[in-house]
Formats: C-alpha cells, sequence, structure tokens
C-alpha cells in the first residue's frame, strides 16, 4: 500500500519513522502516542479467518528503506510460536486488548521464561534485537495490534532471518515469514540442534502446540509429543521435586490448568496431570 492511501494516523507515523534511521524505545513511544492509532484505522489490515495453520493472521501495511509495519490479528487463542525478529534493531508493538506477552532468556542455547503479562488495551511495547517472546490472545475476542520493525542500516526485508524455538524438536529455526507451529521443510531456511530449556518454557511450548492442534483441527507432526509429555509419569515425578525447589509455581500451575483443559477437549487422558494439580492443591492448603 502506498502511503498516500493509508489512514492519516499511519502515514504521520510513516512521516515520523522515515525522518531518520535510529529511534530509542523513548522516541518510538512519543511517535505512536503523537500518531494517535485508533483500531479502526487498522480495520483494512485485520485477517482474523487467517488459515488455522498460520497461528495468527499478519498483513504488511507498509515498507520503508529501513523498517516495516505490520498488522496482526489475533482470533480467540491465537498465538505465535516463541521467536525472535530477525535483522529488528528497534521497534514497537502496540495492542488493541488484552494480549498475552511472555518473555524469555537464551544463555548458551538454553531458553528459559523470564516474564509473562497481560498487557492493557492501547499498551505499547518495545522490541529490540535481543526479544525473544510469544504473544497471543487468551481471550475469546478478536484483537488488532500494529508492529513497527526497523534497522539503522537500509533493508528492506527487517523481519527476514528471524529465529524461532521449536522447544519440542530441541531445535532452532530461521525463517523469513510467519513464527508458525509445524512450519513446512521447504519454509524453514535453516535449523541448528540442541536447544535446551526450561521447565516452565517446556510446559508452555507443549500447551501453546496442544492449544495450536486443537485449534487448527488437526494432529499435527509433533501432537504425540505434546500428549506424551503431559501424560508421562517420570514427567509426574520430575516436576514434584522442582515444585518445591521453584519459585515459579503459580505459573507452572495456570499453564498446566490450561494443559488440562486442552488435553480434555483433544479426548485425551489427564490423569498424570491431575495428579499433579491435586499436588499443588494439597501443598497451597497445607503452605
Ligand atoms: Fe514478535
Amino acid at each position: 500500500m502506498k502511503k498516500l492511501s493509508l489512514p492519516i494516523s499511519l502515514s504521520r507515523l510513516v512521516e515520523k519513522l522515515e525522518s531518520k534511521t535510529d529511534f530509542s524505545p523513548v522516541e518510538l513511544l512519543k511517535i505512536i502516542k503523537d500518531a494517535n492509532i485508533s483500531e479502526r484505522h487498522l480495520f483494512p489490515w485485520a485477517d482474523f479467518d487467517h488459515p488455522k495453520v498460520e497461528g495468527y493472521g499478519r498483513k504488511l501495511v507498509y515498507t520503508g528503506d529501513h523498517f516495516e509495519i505490520m498488522v496482526m490479528s489475533w482470533a480467540k487463542k491465537d498465538y505465535t510460536a516463541i521467536h525472535n525478529h530477525g535483522y529488528t534493531k528497534w521497534g514497537a508493538v502496540k495492542v488493541f486488548g488484552a494480549l498475552e506477552h511472555i518473555s524469555f532468556q537464551l544463555e548458551e542455547n538454553h531458553l528459559s521464561t523470564l516474564h509473562k503479562e497481560r498487557l492493557e488495551k492501547g499498551e505499547v511495547l518495545a522490541v529490540n534485537q535481543d526479544l525473544i517472546h510469544q504473544m497471543g490472545n487468551p481471550t475469546d475476542d478478536n484483537i488488532l495490534s500494529i508492529h513497527i520493525y526497523g534497522t539503522p542500516e537500509k533493508r528492506s526485508n527487517v523481519t527476514e532471518n528471524s529465529a524461532l524455538y521449536e522447544v519440542g524438536k530441541h531445535e532452532t529455526q530461521i525463517v523469513n515469514g510467519g513464527v508458525f507451529y509445524d512450519l513446512r521443510n521447504d519454509i524453514i531456511v535453516e535449523r541448528s540442534p540442541g536447544l535446551k530449556s526450561d521447565r516452565l518454557t517446556e510446559i508452555g511450548h507443549f500447551t501453546s502446540l496442544l492449544n495450536f492442534y486443537y485449534k487448527s483441527n488437526q494432529r499435527g507432526a509433533q501432537y504425540n509429543k505434546a500428549v506424551n509429555y503431559f501424560q508421562n509419569r517420570s514427567f509426574e515425578g520430575r516436576f514434584s521435586l522442582e515444585l518445591e525447589l521453584d519459585s515459579k509455581g503459580i505459573l507452572y500451575f495456570i499453564e498446566l490448568r490450561k494443559a488440562r483443559i486442552l488435553l480434555e477437549l483433544l479426548d485425551e487422558s489427564t490423569k498424570t496431570i491431575d495428579s499433579i494439580l491435586n499436588e499443588i492443591n494439597d501443598i497451597e492448603k497445607y503452605s
């Protein structure tokens, strides 16, 4: 789409982003605030009926010399996989609903969950080169968000070369498009093995996968792995041990409850996970 045919708020945004090549988070925040973008300005790019095997809707709004603007559409329970943002050095996301945002840390090929939060409608989130995250819509409403990704150098493909962290496959994939689960081989540019992760990241990943299979009404490549993960008795044993050591207990609990509901919807046994949830309840009762 040409700049001239953009809604006024977005052409204001483009104009500011074209005025220089590097922005601090504070500057971007001000630019977005001043542009006064409202949800209805994004309607031309809304794509809530995206193919179900694509985890969420993504539409390109504008490509500048050194930045891209995209609109993402989050139908109910739409989620990305865990990813980074390729060549992006600076950027921001403005959300128009209570999206979930989970950030991760990668150290020596070991991924761990840093923070999990619910964003507020209108909130702006900074994006940088180091951000590894997952976004999704835990609500039953459709939600839109606008995303700006930039680099100081001239580049027409800012979001290409993104890393997608396939925790269950223990591999990092390099992709040039949407960060969806179970991508076809011909879409994956590169794979590196050896990805490890902490327990909470694993649980969140397999829960998201179950959610993806339930939503897309398919039993995809990693379906059995995801179901087995929660039904495995060794998982139960190791989990109990960790529970006493780990301060992220409440996050485990929330994630496991989500997984339990999904297993039931998918018609799978919930026995192992039930016993863990009972155990957590007991600990909470007596602690
Ligand atoms: Fe992202």
